[in-house]
């Protein structure tokens, strides 16, 4: 039996301490700002990427021949940002009420690696990858390789970073690489190929979908989750047009395609669809008592509620000013509050689709490659 000593009590209370998620997101926030202080041309990039997003400098045809500046531009400024405010898997998912948001993800990663059928010893592709939180949570469920793509090389070396702390560099790494465009792999080269919240940044559906057709082995299955508006969204309505473009800005994005519109690209491009539906509305069927998908980006008072602390009235004033004093003493470059207002923005803009429900970050396609 453990005798109750002082040393024994002491290794409790720390134990319990660490464990609380206030030490938590405090260690998070410390790492943050020193992974923050090494980056610099933070100003350059967010005054380009804004530049990016203005109609009257560029327009969406401009956005659309530059969005691979637009995109790396995008991942230099919002990777840190990402990982201190949601961990290291970045996209959305359902919730029940008896889940807490890592067990969420995990789950909702899961269910579209299950999509692809694939056993161990299959080498696999996660197309669009960040710094690779999906594509190691796969492996692990899986058993399978992963070659995982990202066009920004910053989050290469992170993601591949975690991947050797973690254990798993021999079966997941990370490459940089466009997907509108991946000469390096051959055709029919991969055993499955997944997407999660990420060929939304494509500037035309057909070129990024036939690239993934053209890499799947014959037989082979294509799942994944799309950003898109649904059938509930007006282009005349000027609530719903604010919503849109707020969620382009604060993304990343060039334009934001109608669920239609990337299964018909889907079904264009050679791949007998399998399956097309709305994960999102889930919650209402069977995650009856559980939570949206856009729950986390709802204000809350409770600081150990992050990333919904910094959306309550107070903390989203007061994040842009503590930021910019942070910058004036030099404790994180120039440009990082610009940065956090723009990414604010944005998940406001997440936030309001979801509740309008006029957008889904959770638009499931599965496809199959023909033999
Ligand atoms: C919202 S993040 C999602 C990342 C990852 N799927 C996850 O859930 O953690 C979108 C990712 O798509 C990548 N991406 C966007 N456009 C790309 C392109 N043309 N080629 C390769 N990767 C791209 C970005 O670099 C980023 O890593």
């Amino acid at each position: 039996m453990l005798e109750l000593t002082f040393g024994n009590l002491a290794i409790a209370v720390l134990t319990i301490f660490c464990a609380n998620p206030l030490f938590v997101g405090i260690k998070q926030t410390i790492d943050f700002i020193n992974s923050l202080a090494g980056s610099s041309k933070r100003q350059s990039r967010i005054d380009k990427y804004n530049d990016l997003h203005s109609d009257e400098k560029t327009g969406l045809t401009g956005r659309n021949d530059q969005y691979s500046d637009l995109v790396d531009s995008y991942y230099d400024l919002a990777t840190e940002f990402y990982e201190w405010g949601w961990g290291t898997s970045f996209h959305f998912s359902t919730r029940f009420s008896w889940e807490n948001f890592r067990t969420s993800i995990l789950r909702h990663e899961y269910y579209l690696a299950g999509k692809l059928q694939v056993p161990p010893g299959a080498h696999i592709l996660d197309c669009g990858c960040g710094v690779g939180g999906p594509a190691r949570n796969i492996h692990r469920f899986t058993g399978a390789k992963v070659t995982a793509v990202t066009l920004n090389q910053f989050q290469v070396d992170r993601g591949n970073e975690l991947c050797r702390r973690e254990g798993v560099a021999g079966m997941v790494e990370l490459k940089q690489a466009n997907f509108m465009n991946m000469e390096q792999f051959g055709d029919n080269h991969f055993d499955g190929v997944f997407a999660i919240e990420s060929t939304c940044h494509a500037p035309d559906r057909n070129g990024v979908y036939s690239e993934i057709f053209r890499v799947l082995k014959p037989g082979a299955t294509f799942a994944c989750y799309e950003w898109c508006l649904t059938d509930k969204y007006d282009a005349n309505n000027a609530v719903h047009a604010k919503v849109k473009k707020d969620i382009e800005v604060g993304d990343g994005l060039p334009d934001i395609a109608h669920t239609s519109e990337c299964t018909a690209a889907l079904k264009k491009v050679g791949f007998e669809i399998l399956e097309t539906r709305d994960v999102a509305l889930d919650k209402g069927l069977h995650i009856e008592d559980g939570l949206p998908w856009y729950w986390p980006l709802t204000p809350s008072w409770n600081p150990t509620q992050w990333p919904r602390f910094q959306f309550n009235p107070i903390m989203f004033r007061l994040m842009p000013i503590i930021l910019s004093a942070c910058e004036m003493i030099r404790l994180v470059p120039k440009g990082t509050a610009k940065t956090q207002v723009m990414l604010q923005a944005g998940g406001i803009g997440c936030s309001k689709g979801g509740e309008e429900g006029i957008f889904t970050p959770m638009w499931l396609m599965v496809g199959k490659k023909p033999m």
